[in-house]
């Protein structure tokens, strides 16, 4: 209804775009209650203004008032009461279905994402039985379009809320307690969330993206992300990745088929093919991806990753090592 008078770059972060069935449901019990409220708040105020500018009575005592007034004010009050509670029950009864269809989104043979909530950052698994069929990834989950999708949610520190607004509602990431959302995109498109939970000092930059794909592209970028890169074979690249093998990247970042096989951060596997970099903090390029490895901590203060002195060699092999890793 007012959509179109918020700016563009909000249309992937805000309710009023509802790109999901769930989201869909929620953006019409918020625009019910928004009418029927302001309804409610003019008619109240017309009143109070009646009541206001309505002259005194000229004669009798004060608080003596004549028993048919007494009467036809029992009568409006008791009306007013009337309407009130019809109102909170209509309220009440769209609030409640409302409730009861987003849960009722489900799928027998849906993807199941689990999503790990860190200080300050997303871990994105897609489980599967066969253990060579997991994919890992960080900030970003890619979805087919068009089908529900059962992510789990767990938490690696404190409090986090998943929130992906043109999708469906916030639900808790809490430590030592899993749960689950379902979610649905009925278009492709790509939907920010973020962390609708204060959980420390960067909360502002826990980001992340939902990508949802035409199905056959969903299945071309699984493939993808469950392919080990191949070791490079271009010098620049080979020397890039001995500095990530040797240096402090591999004790907390994971790159299959390398000797980089640490879990405290996102894994690196595929960082080329990902959009954003630290947490959808900045765009994934070259310079951003520079700046955040020799700099993080100016970058997003108190974050985990600590600053890496690396000769202007060493790092322009590192980048071009990490920009294969596609
Ligand atoms: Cu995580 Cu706020």
């Amino acid at each position: 209804m007012i959509a179109f008078l918020l700016p563009n770059w909000i249309g992937g972060h805000t309710a009023y775009h509802s790109h999901g069935v769930q989201a869909a449901h929620i953006e019409g019990l918020w625009w019910l209650m928004f009418w029927v409220c302001s309804v409610v708040f003019v008619a109240v105020m017309v009143a109070l203004g009646a009541a206001i500018t309505r002259p005194p009575r000229e004669s009798g005592p004060p608080g003596a008032i004549p028993p048919e007034r007494r009467e036809r004010m029992s009568r409006v009050v008791a009306g007013a009461v009337g309407v009130t509670v019809l109102v909170l029950f209509v309220l009440l009864f769209a609030s409640v279905s409302t409730g009861r269809a987003i849960e009722s989104l489900r799928a027998s043979k849906a993807i199941t994402v689990k999503l790990t909530g860190h200080q300050w950052w997303w871990e994105v698994e897609y489980k599967d039985p066969v253990p060579e069929h997991i994919v890992q990834t960080a900030n970003e989950i890619h979805i087919p379009a068009g089908q529900p999708v059962r992510v789990e949610l767990a938490s690696a520190d404190v409090i986090h809320s998943f929130w992906v607004p043109s999708l469906h509602g916030k639900r808790d990431l809490i430590p030592g307690h899993s749960s689950e959302i379902w979610i649905q995109a009925d278009r492709p498109g790509v939907y920010r969330g973020s962390c609708a939970e204060f959980c420390g000092h960067q909360h502002a930059h826990m980001g992340l993206l939902v990508i949802a794909d035409p199905p056959a592209q969903y299945a071309a970028w699984y493939a993808g992300q469950l392919q080990t890169p191949p070791p490079p074979a271009d010098p620049l690249l080979q020397h890039g990745r001995q500095v990530v093998e040797a240096g402090p990247c591999a004790i907390c970042h994971n790159i299959q088929g390398t000797q980089a096989s640490g879990k405290l951060g996102p894994d690196l596997t595929h960082l080329a093919s990902r959009r954003t970099l630290a947490a959808a903090t900045l765009p994934n390029t070259r310079g951003n991806l520079g700046g955040w490895i020799v700099d993080p901590q100016t970058i997003k203060p108190g974050n985990q990753m600590p600053a890496n002195s690396l000769t202007s060699e060493d790092l322009q092999a590192v980048l071009a090592y990490l920009e294969s890793l596609k």
